[in-house]
């Protein structure tokens, strides 16, 4: 099965706004995250069956920076009661089925923690069987999908009351078929990314209208589905009109037809589209249009808005002749857009996360200009390091995110209700393997207990939570 985690723990205290007030609203919740194959391990225990990361580690070494896999990673197929203990050291908590035991023993040990658990039902681990008949580029995933998420819905809707359908699309389908160097990984630039990107918007859209249809009322879930927005900011001031087409792009292309009043793709972008597969000499826009019908099926599916955020970029119309990179997390050649960052911005390690506290807030904000007043939960957001127990830069990544989340709420009327930390303990980070680590706790993964210790961040999280908010000088 493919899921992920996010647990949330309810923060009891708060008080009203003054400058040096960093507190958060009553009732705020604060999680972390985590993902089935970065963590579970148990590749291929009971009647599990191959996913498109098992497929793609074992016959493509050569593309994970240290060689490695998710086969055992953090164990926590094994090793979940020891992950509950430290959510609960924390003040927050966590987390997996052969068939349905498993994600059972979980969520019910979650629960008596009190812990509640929020369930993503794909984090990027496709059937390796149904990638064979095509994955996310076959329309009828959308329907295998609905079926899926009617099994999952009526195992656990009796306890799982947070859902997120999808994932991060913008990285499950824009960043594999772009560059080909992640799972399933399949190089496919015009066609994989938009028939991806497509699909991936109607299987949301079937799974949440059968929640309405047939759930919803014994249940009362909330469901959405999880974007990773990338803040893209104009260069110069000349360069606002490429920088608004950018998140349009990475985030209207995800969004638009799910949270806009009018639905279907952002017109600047089929505009673009369709000059570039002109160009390209195609007779039809590479971006698959939708028919009336789906346009009405996907809007409006939602109960709040999933939003991982890690980073920002700089964004200006591309020089005559300029090279673009599209791989990792780079230049936009569809719409002949070069990215950069900013001095201030420091790097991490991750080639793609330099640290940018004021996007967070600023991508709130025009979620609001954009689709309106809604919900927000922050699903993810996180800094990697190299490792070690003293992790100061990670400390000040959660400080300063979360004051700009404060001053969205605050100054900005946001309406975030969750933020939830990226990750609980270091595990299997995708292309880079083991080799960056984002935990709250450190995990030794030479050791066959796969014993997790915890980092300085994660007493300053627990306090974070235990203080429902920062203090003045901290
Ligand atoms: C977001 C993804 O959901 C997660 O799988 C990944 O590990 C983190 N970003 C960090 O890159």
């Amino acid at each position: 099965m493919a899921w992920s985690y996010i647990v949330l723990l309810s923060a009891l205290l708060g008080v009203s706004w003054c400058a040096e007030d960093w507190t958060f609203p009553p009732g705020f919740k604060f999680g972390a995250a985590s993902a089935s194959y970065q963590v579970e391990g148990g590749w291929n225990a009971s009647d599990k069956g191959e996913s498109i990361w098992d497929r793609f580690t074992h016959t493509r070494p050569q593309n994970i920076a240290d060689g490695s896999n998710g086969d055992v990673a953090c164990d926590s197929y094994n090793l979940w009661q020891t992950d509950i203990d430290n959510m609960k050291a924390l003040g927050l908590h966590f987390y997996s089925e052969d068939g349905k035991r498993y994600y059972n023993d979980l969520i019910d040990g979650l629960l008596k923690e009190g812990i509640e658990p929020m369930v993503t039902l794909y984090h990027w681990d496709l059937p390796q069987t149904l990638q064979d008949l095509g994955g996310w580029t076959n329309p009828l995933i959308a329907d295998w999908f609905a079926d899926y998420a009617r099994v999952a819905y009526s195992l656990f809707g009796d306890r799982v009351k947070l859902w997120l359908t999808i994932n991060e699309p913008l990285i499950m389908c824009d960043y594999p078929f772009n560059s080909g160097l992640l799972a399933p990984g399949i190089f496919s630039p015009d066609h994989g990314t938009y028939l991806c990107n497509r699909h991936v918007l109607l299987a949301h859209a079937k799974a949440y209208r059968l929640y309405d249809e047939e759930f919803r009322d014994q249940c009362n879930g909330e469901v959405s589905i999880a974007n990773h927005l990338l803040w893209y900011e104009a260069w110069t001031e000349d360069d606002e009109e490429i920088a608004e087409l950018a998140r349009q792009n990475m985030g209207g292309r995800y969004s638009h037809a799910i949270y806009s009043e009018e639905g279907g793709w952002p017109s600047s972008i089929e505009k673009v589209m369709e000059e570039n597969s002109k160009k390209k000499g195609y007779c039809k826009s590479l971006l698959p249009a939708f028919t009336s019908d789906e346009i009405e099926l996907i809007k409006g599916t939602y109960d709040y808005y999933a939003l991982n955020y890690y980073t920002s970029r700089l964004v200006r119309p591309a020089k005559e002749g300029e090279e673009l990179t599209v791989y990792p997390i780079g230049d936009i050649p569809d719409l002949k857009a070069k990215t950069g960052t900013r001095p201030e911005w420091t790097a991490t390690n991750s080639s793609f996360i330099y640290v940018a506290p004021e996007g967070i807030r600023k991508q709130l904000v025009w979620l609001k200009k954009t689709y309106g007043d809604m919900k927000v939960a922050i699903t993810e957001n996180g800094a990697p390091d190299l490792g070690g127990l003293n992790d100061q830069g990670r400390i000040d990544y959660y400080r300063e995110h979360l004051k700009q989340v404060l001053l969205a709420i605050k100054e900005d009327g946001i309406n975030v209700t969750h933020y939830t930390a990226w990750t609980l303990m270091d595990n299997f980070e995708w292309a880079e393997g083991y080799s960056s680590k984002f935990g709250l706790y450190e995990v030794n993964f030479t050791d066959p207990l796969r014993t997790r210790t915890p980092r300085d961040s994660a007493a300053y999280y627990a306090n974070i939570i235990k203080n429902n908010g920062l203090k003045a000088d901290s």
